[in-house]
């Protein structure tokens, strides 16, 4: 790989920043000053940036109990973003997998795999999502059956593809959707006359969000 790209990718400084360090001397390569950006060179080699080793990231796969306050992005110039509660050496590598609303809270996974995070939240992979609704009225049986069959949201085509509904003690609802329209399950409850007060995220396909993680905090995943 190029060896601008390899600087890029292990320190995450962005690629327009790069070629001063290299042209200026700061990067070894095996031992060897190389001062030409385009230069390729093996991702295994030993290379020093100010003197000190720099290495690729690898594959990263995290789950974060995303608290709410904070935006799914990985920058925005108002709002705090969920990976500056990364405190990861490679965090600048990652991008998020499904978003969550700004006051959504719960399972958020994050990787720096797009095949990985394509095959979770590609609308064609329909993989399930469950979320724990907090409702300003009790949801009904007719509520209930009303989201199973598929509602009508505003200004989409065809109603929304069964979902798994489960009526819950205290105004709650657990619901499982496995397709992901901007506002989705705000908007089915709206559909039938409800409002969500709150909504929880507690799983993603396979992944359950590890009751153990307090708001804002994370854990790596082992994909073996
Ligand atoms: N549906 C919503 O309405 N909001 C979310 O954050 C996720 C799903």
């Amino acid at each position: 790989m190029r060896l601008d790209q390899f600087v890029s990718q292990s320190t995450g400084i962005p690629r327009s920043e790069v070629p001063k360090f290299i042209r200026g001397g700061q990067v070894l390569v095996n031992g060897a000053r190389i001062t030409k950006t385009s230069t390729h060179i093996d991702p295994t080699a030993e290379v020093l940036l100010h003197g000190e080793r720099i290495v690729l990231p690898g594959n990263i796969y995290l789950m974060l109990h995303k608290p709410a306050g904070v935006v799914s992005a990985t920058e925005d110039a108002e709002h705090r973003t969920v990976l500056e509660l990364i405190e990861h050496p490679h965090r600048h590598t990652l991008h998020v997998v499904g978003r969550l609303d700004k006051d959504t809270t719960g399972l958020l996974l994050l990787t720096n795999d797009g095949d990985w995070s394509h095959r979770i939240s590609a609308p064609k992979h329909h993989v399930p999502k469950t979320y724990l609704a907090t409702l300003a009225w009790e949801l009904t049986e007719a509520g209930a059956q009303a989201l199973r069959a598929g509602v009508q949201l505003n200004g989409e085509k065809g109603l929304t593809k069964p979902a798994e509904v489960e009526i819950l003690p205290e105004q709650q609802a657990r619901i499982t959707i496995s397709e992901g329209k901007y506002h989705q399950v705000k908007r089915m409850f709206a559909a039938i006359g409800n409002r969500v007060e709150a909504l929880h995220r507690e799983r993603v396909g396979q992944w359950v969000l590890d009751p153990q993680l307090g708001a804002g905090e994370w854990k790596l995943l082992n994909l073996d």
